[in-house]
This record gives C-alpha cells, structure tokens and sequence, in this order.
C-alpha cells in the first residue's frame, strides 16, 4: 500500500522498523510507539498478547485503551481476537484528548493487518464509536483524567497503559491517577505498560499492584501489573528494588503541571 500524506502542524508520519507507519507528535517532542520496536509489533508484544495470555478465556472481556492515539493498541486487539479465533465479547472503551487527529485517522496508513478493519477505522473517526456482535468500542473525546474518575459503566479485566512517556504526559502516570484506575478494574485485571521505570512500577506498587517483567525476543523488556499473583510472568521484587533506590518516589499530582 502506498503511503497516504498525514503530516499536519502537529503530526508527522514516520516509517517504524517492523514496516508500519507510526506519527511523531511535535507538541510532546514523541514518537506515538517505539521506532525501533515497530508500532504493530509494539502493540501486539507489549499490550495485546501479554494481556491475552491471561484473558482470552472469557465470555466478555472490558478493554479501557489509553489513550486511543492511533487506535493501534484497538486495532491490533481486533487483529490478534481475530487471527487466534477468540468469539469473547470484546468491549473497548478508550479516552483520547486530540480530536482532530481521531478526525484526521483515515488518512493515516496503517499496516496490511488492519485492512480488514477499514470500516471500523472510518466509523470510530468519523463517529467515535463500532458496534457489531463480537466488538463494542467507544472512544471518548476529552481527558483521560477526567473519564477514570467518573467512569462507571463496567469494571475492567485490561488496561493498556499507553500514554506519552512519564515526562512529557506526567499527569497519566502519577500515584493519584492510578488508584482512580485501581477503582475501576476487576480484582484479577492485568494492565499492560512499556515503561519500565522504578518511578512508574512504584506508582503501581503503591496502590497494590504486584509488578511483573514483559520480556521476550526482538523487544525491550516492557511491564505487566495485577492486584492479583500472577504465575505466568517473572515478579519484580519491588521491596528490594525501593531498598536500593531510597531516593526514588513516584509521580504525585501534587508535582506535576495539569
Ligand atoms: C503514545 S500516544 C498513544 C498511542 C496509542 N495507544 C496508539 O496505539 O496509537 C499518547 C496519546 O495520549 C493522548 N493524551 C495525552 N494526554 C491525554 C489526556 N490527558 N487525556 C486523553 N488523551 C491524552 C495524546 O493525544 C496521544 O494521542
């Protein structure tokens, strides 16, 4: 497929190692997904597979995306459900702050493996919200903030942790915004993060996370964090890790600009 032009004031395009196209925002000084470990691969590595593992065995599974981006952590979720037969309800519901680039998406080239999923492309940036039998997917157009706090429509079995990095979106990594997560998952929800900071693990970890490695071949370890023991991925021991680093305190709203 050719690639289509999706460059703006505020977004370039940018061709990432695996072969798909990912966007280099010029507001945050960031690139939507790691160059080096591809955008698709990225998703389907750090968040779609690990989470799956645990997950796939469910009737009905609540994904909260954030934030949408893209839409490649979505897309990628429709992708892997489809590719490995999973018929669990999948229910997506996914805050975005950037409504002109939600509007601006079918413009964007995706990868070949999204292209079965052109119409629900257009209607989630034309509409903001799919619905058919196996998918349900909202994106809500305003602060992720503001949408954890008040949503209570279902509790969670999968957060994909994916915003900007701890310093250039701080508010969506800080201790506060994280126990307005815990609120709102399921006691066995996992959440899925490619940020590896003891900053971050220590956000988690102070709202009752257990911490966990996501590591394998041809990507940088990534983390993976759940109220519950988890026996699949390796343990981080947290307790060990504060007593080397007495030093290091996690993100708090008190500190960070919003
Ligand atoms: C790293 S990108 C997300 C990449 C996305 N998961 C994907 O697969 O393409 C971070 C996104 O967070 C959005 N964002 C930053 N702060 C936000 C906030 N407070 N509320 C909602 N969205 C926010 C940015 O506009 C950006 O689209």
């Amino acid at each position: 497929m050719d690639a289509l032009i999706f460059n703006d004031e505020f977004h370039t395009m940018t061709l990432s190692e695996d072969g798909s196209y990912t966007a280099f925002s010029k507001e945050y000084g960031e690139h939507y997904h790691s160059t080096k470990d591809g955008a698709l691969h990225e998703s389907l590595v750090k968040h779609v597979e690990p989470a799956f593992k645990i997950k796939k065995y469910k009737d009905e599974i609540n994904i909260l995306d954030i934030c949408y981006g893209l839409g490649f952590n979505t897309l990628a979720t429709l992708y892997y459900c489809k590719k490995n037969n999973i018929t669990s309800k999948i229910n997506i519901y996914s805050p975005e702050l950037d409504v002109k680039l939600v509007k601006s998406l079918k413009d964007f080239t995706y990868p070949k493996e999204f292209d079965e999923f052109k119409n629900i492309i257009l209607e989630l940036s034309d509409k903001g919200i799919y619905d058919d039998v196996y998918w349900h997917i909202e994106i809500f157009l305003g602060d992720a903030r503001e949408y954890v706090r008040t949503f209570s429509h279902v509790k969670f079995d999968i957060v994909y942790q994916d915003a900007f990095s701890p310093t250039a979106n701080p508010t969506l990594w800080t201790k506060e915004y994280f126990n307005d997560i815990k609120k709102i998952i399921k006691e066995d929800a996992i959440l899925t993060t490619y940020s590896i900071s003891l900053q971050t693990r220590l956000a988690l970890y102070e709202n009752f996370f257990h911490i966990y490695i996501n590591s394998g071949s041809g990507f940088r370890d990534a983390t993976v964090a759940s109220p519950l023991k988890l026996s699949y991925f390796q343990e981080v021991d947290m307790e060990h890790k504060i007593s080397c680093n007495t030093h290091v305190r996690p993100l708090s709203d008190a500190h960070v600009k919003r």
